[in-house]
């Protein structure tokens, strides 16, 4: 069985909970229901009640977050719980996104007690991986993207693997414009596709792997029929409703 390609809109530090009411309005009218592909929304945390709230008569479309604290509770001023999130709504997680790990400076220890967080407390946790452009000119893709694959599931056992997504974002490509070419991409979801199928075996065959970076309108096509393409990750293109519906439509 082919899984559904999943599109995800990952909106980071965008949209009001009073935006995200106006973004669904629209979003909702120009896209109906369709039982051919997934869509996740991850807005962020203090809007998901609000999204929530809009996709209630859809069940189609799903909530995640874009982070979380791998500990169940205690003293870790700002950050909120794997168990918080889910009660929320959301079902799944962005794990090791690359603002996460250059910007804030995330390790891939942490990226690893996060998927396990997140699996305990029954969400699925989108590992993202992806190299910088200088590890690129130094041929270093490969390394780099299946270190990130290794330690962010290194505490989880073969069934989880099978049942969680990858998103493998180039660093270069997130938010440039630079997106990477269908074939790079590809090449690149292969070495993620055959190191899944050596951590966990068979039941990573249709595991979905996401390409992210500058996706859009005009690209989303193109990517998502390359192969081993899963779905897409998108940021600045999701924050329009009318965008996000022709990607999601794609
Ligand atoms: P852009 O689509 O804005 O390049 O962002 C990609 C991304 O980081 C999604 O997680």
């Amino acid at each position: 069985m082919i899984r559904k390609p999943v599109f995800a809109a990952n909106w980071k530090m965008n949209h009001t909970s009073r935006d995200a009411k106006t973004f669904m309005r629209t979003f909702l009218m120009q896209y109906a229901r369709r039982p051919d592909r997934t869509v996740v929304f991850f807005p962020p945390a203090l809007t998901l009640a609000a999204v929530s709230d809009a996709i209630k008569e859809r069940q189609d479309i799903l909530l995640g977050v874009q982070n979380i604290h791998w500990e169940l509770k205690g003293a870790f001023t700002g950050e909120q719980s794997a168990e918080m999130s889910r009660e929320a709504g959301a079902a799944f997680v962005l794990v090791g996104h690359s603002e996460r790990r250059h910007v804030f400076g995330e390790k891939d220890e942490e990226t690893q007690k996060k998927c396990a967080a997140a699996n305990r407390a029954g969400m699925t946790p989108v590992l993202c991986v992806g190299e910088k452009l200088e590890e690129r000119e130094r041929g270093e893709t490969d390394a780099v993207v299946l270190r990130q694959l290794r330690a962010g599931t290194a505490s989880l056992d073969p069934a989880t693997i099978g049942s969680m997504i990858i998103a493998y974002e180039p660093v270069w490509a997130i938010g440039t414009g630079k997106t990477a070419q269908p074939e790079d991409a590809s090449a690149v979801h292969a070495v993620i596709r055959r190191e899944l199928a050596a951590l966990a075996g068979e039941r990573t065959k249709d595991t979905p792997i996401l390409y992210g970076g500058s996706a859009n309108a005009g690209n989303a096509a193109a990517l998502i029929n390359a192969a081993n393409v899963g779905g897409l990750l998108v940021g600045g293109a999701s924050l329009e409703p009318e965008a996000w519906a022709t990607i999601v439509r794609t």
